[in-house]
């Protein structure tokens, strides 16, 4: 029986007489602009962050309506100040082979308005560049060579941020080799129940092709990540090709942020017993459920989201998606505390949410910035009544599988919310959702609450999402049928990293002659707040179920407050800036969201040459209750944690400090008056060293893997003959690579900077920016030198390529 069942195996295995094939079209693309001039480039691509920044790219006269703005302006940087507007042109050779049945095309994303054609002809077209879509190239190739061109067009106003423009997300040509396949998109594993003793996971698939020559057969099988099989099913198929079973699974490892563990799926498709299609999924085991009595729960485990939103630009690499990139930002905001994100406003690619899977961060995956009611002149409402529906489905057929995914957002602040109609086209978007995926909630962010209230529209929705609007949180709770809200976007505090303004006031409308916002963040806009003011919702009501700060990092595109200033081109958003690095306001966020390490930072920064004698508030921001600052040894009394004002609960303040060059020092304690830890600021002499740091995908190898793809991320600074950070430094450097990898780009965080991001010199900004560096395919090592040529100073780090 062993030898019989051995034998089978072996003839299964050498008898597989079809294979499926996918290969990701990453080289060998020529791009143009104009189809007359052609250069070699890699995808993902983004052909606008280069530059030029220029004032005229996307200049508007427009009135911001979200902003309630009435009167028309004169606007500039809303969308990066990059030339991303006009067409695009790709074009690349595929080859075929013989044993070909079946070929398409799967773009993760492509900006925007994809038109693929095969050979001359037209294959398919894609109206929306954030979504991911497929095109049957069959009937288009033969054998051998053949021509993909895609012709790409970005039309002025379509987008409230930067968008960027090209192949910016991965292509991937998948090929098999029998008239039968299991058809892309289609497998679908979830969770049906799940407790520490027993899973049910439900599987779906789609066979597509012949069905009818000989016996076909399917066998889905769920594999540990020790490769052992713990669930197995022999299905058999309906005539439509349609698979359906579920999965026992004893004992499962649930899927939680903090235990992102992974199973693996495999579907393996026989005719005649011979294997002819097989596929392999990332899966994970985890349940996600909202109710008013337990709000959001994971596993059966009642947690509050706090997450951020993230726009899809990765700062000065712009759209083109890196997965080294991607992890720094995933991995950056988990060491904050931070569990969840939300893809806004639109579909994130593939790549960043199997990072997401795979390290553990929650997310809700969103659609839409607007439906049929446009919020810019040719922006997604143009398409939607076409495409709306067929969006949405592509949105969660693609992403179905993701673990991390824990929500569907339909939209943000559709005007529609207060509209005859909106109510309408809510609940089909979600009741489309909920077919597709029945296990998964749909949410929205609403801004016009009373509205969405008054018209039923948020009464439809699975998640109530709030956009701000702190001040109807009350009636929300009151008022809505489903007992609990989301803080679907909070915050939308403004700051400069490592800029600080005097007097510190908190102000919803502050700008300065130097569009720079304040680093003390005590600063918002006039429809938002401090995230002091969301956290008070947070901990005091159990109803409010977590909150989605606006933003994890800032973005290219609205330099809110600055939307009329020159030159400002990206946002100040972000709790960490556009090169990654953390504000002040990071310290802020992980002091109350990372509960397993101690957090105590001070600021501002204490180089102050003329603030001899004048007041200079300090900061600590410490999940301690109560800390001692002293200046120069001197003590300046205890500070503790309080609910008078609006700035002491979640804020250690010393607001009469006169600033004296020399040490500041907090002592932080917790609530039974143990010291936590202790931070210092000290001022700093004329700048003597270049200081270089790296950072890596992967912290513990500390090397790169040399496949043209992989980048580090070198922080650069300047530090005083003591090797004090020398804060205000604003010198300008430049840089140069040698050996195997190439210069990528460098970023300061600087709003207002025009320097171009793939130039080879930058200043720093407060002290600091950022260098990308690039593998090449050769294993060694490469060599980045930084040079600062005013103070004769330079500095080398080897980073090795393996
Ligand atoms: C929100 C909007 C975001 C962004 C933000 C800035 O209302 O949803 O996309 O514009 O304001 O504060």
């Amino acid at each position: 029986m062993k030898y019989k069942a051995l034998l089978l195996a072996l003839s299964l295995a050498a008898t597989a007489t079809a294979q499926r094939h996918e290969t990701v079209l990453d080289e060998g693309w020529m791009f143009s602009r104009d189809k007359a001039q052609w250069e070699n480039v890699r995808v993902p691509h983004d052909w606008a962050i280069n530059g030029p920044f220029d004032k005229k790219w996307d200049l508007q006269v427009v009135a911001i309506e979200q902003n309630g703005e009435k009167e028309k302006t004169e606007k500039s940087g809303r969308s990066g100040s990059l030339p991303w507007i006009g067409e695009g042109h790709y074009k690349t050779t595929i080859r075929i082979p013989k044993s070909c049945k079946h070929a398409e095309l799967v773009f993760d994303g492509a900006m925007s308005e994809p038109t693929v054609s095969v050979n001359g002809r037209r294959a398919g077209y894609w109206a929306y560049g954030y979504n991911a879509f497929k095109v049957d190239i069959t009937p288009y190739v033969k054998t051998g060579d053949n021509t993909v061109e895609v012709d790409l067009n970005n039309v002025e106003e379509s987008s409230r941020w930067y968008p960027g423009g090209g192949i910016y997300r991965p292509v991937t040509l998948v090929v098999t080799e029998d008239e039968a396949r299991f058809e892309t998109f289609e497998t679908f594993a979830y969770t049906a129940k799940a407790d520490r003793k027993l899973a049910e996971m439900k599987v779906t698939a789609k066979v597509a092709g012949n069905l009818n020559d000989g016996t076909m057969g399917v066998n889905i099988a769920l594999y540990d990540q020790k490769g052992f099989i713990v669930a197995e099913s022999h299905c058999n198929m309906t005539g439509t090709g349609d698979i359906s079973t579920v999965l026992d699974v004893k004992k499962p490892q649930l899927w939680s942020p903090e235990s992102p563990y992974l199973y693996k799926l495999v579907t393996k498709l026989y005719r005649d017993r011979k294997l002819i299609d097989r596929q392999t999924v990332n899966v994970g085991i985890r349940t996600a459920t909202v109710t008013k009595e337990g709000g959001f729960q994971l596993n059966g485990q009642t947690r509050k989201f706090k997450g951020v939103c993230l726009h899809h630009d990765l700062g000065p690499l712009g759209a083109a998606i890196n997965k080294a990139a991607l992890i720094r930002q995933i991995k950056m905001m988990k060491a904050m505390g931070c569990d969840a994100i939300r893809t806004a406003h639109n579909m994130p690619s593939k790549m960043q949410m199997d990072i997401c899977d795979s390290l553990g961060m929650m997310v809700m995956a969103e659609s839409f910035d607007m439906w049929k009611y446009a919020k810019c002149k040719n922006g997604y409402a143009r398409f939607f009544d076409e495409w709306g529906d067929r969006d949405i489905e592509n949105l969660v057929k693609n992403h179905r599988n993701h673990p991390s995914i824990v929500m569907w957002s339909i939209g943000n602040e559709i005007p529609e919310q207060g509209m005859k109609g909106g109510k309408d086209i809510a609940r089909r978007l979600q009741d489309l959702c909920h077919r597709l995926d029945p296990s998964r909630t749909v949410t929205q962010g609403m801004d016009r609450v009373d509205n969405a209230m008054h018209t039923g529209f948020a009464q439809v929705m699975d998640v109530p999402g709030f956009n701000y609007r702190l001040h109807k949180y009350e009636k929300g709770l009151k008022e809505l049928p489903q007992g609990f809200l989301l803080g679907s976007e909070t915050a939308s505090t403004v700051s400069s990293r490592g800029v600080y303004k005097f007097p510190v006031e908190v102000s919803n409308k502050k700008t300065y002659a130097d569009g720079q916002c304040n680093g003390y963040d005590t600063e918002c806009c006039p429809w938002s707040n401090l995230p002091d003011d969301d956290w008070r919702w947070q901990d005091d009501y159990k109803q409010v179920i977590g909150e989605f700060v606006w933003t994890g990092y800032d973005y290219l595109g609205e330099p809110t407050p600055y939307d009329e200033y020159w030159p400002s081109r990206s946002s100040y958003f972000g709790i960490c800036d556009l090169a990654g690095l953390p504000k002040d306001r990071y310290y802020l966020y992980r002091s109350k969201w990372n509960t397993k390490e101690h957090t105590v930072h001070l600021l501002p920064h204490w180089t102050w040459p003329d603030r001899k004698g004048k007041v200079t508030p300090v900061y600590c921001y410490t999940d301690g209750v109560e800390g001692e600052l002293f200046v120069n040894g001197k003590s300046q009394g205890r500070v503790r944690k309080n609910k008078e004002g609006r700035l002491n609960r979640y804020r250690l303040r010393w607001n009469d400090v006169k600033y004296e060059p020399g040490e500041i020092r907090v002592v932080a304690y917790d609530a039974a008056g143990n010291k936590i830890g202790e931070d210092v600021k000290r001022t700093a002499g004329a700048p003597a060293e270049l200081i270089l740091t790296a950072e890596y995908a992967d912290d513990n190898r500390k090397a790169l893997t040399a496949d043209g793809d992989d980048m580090a991320f070198v922080t650069v600074s300047l530090a005083d003959k003591d090797g004090n950070f020398c804060p205000t430094a604003d010198d300008e450097l430049t840089f140069e690579v040698t050996g195997t990898g190439t210069y990528q780009a460098a970023c300061n965080g600087d709003a207002t900077s025009l320097e171009p991001f793939n130039g080879t010199q930058m200043k720093l900004f407060a002290g600091r920016l950022v260098v990308v560096v690039r593998s090449t395919k050769t294993p060694g090592i490469m060599t980045l030198k930084v040079t600062d040529k005013k103070r004769k100073l330079q500095k080398t780090i080897d980073i090795r390529t393996v």
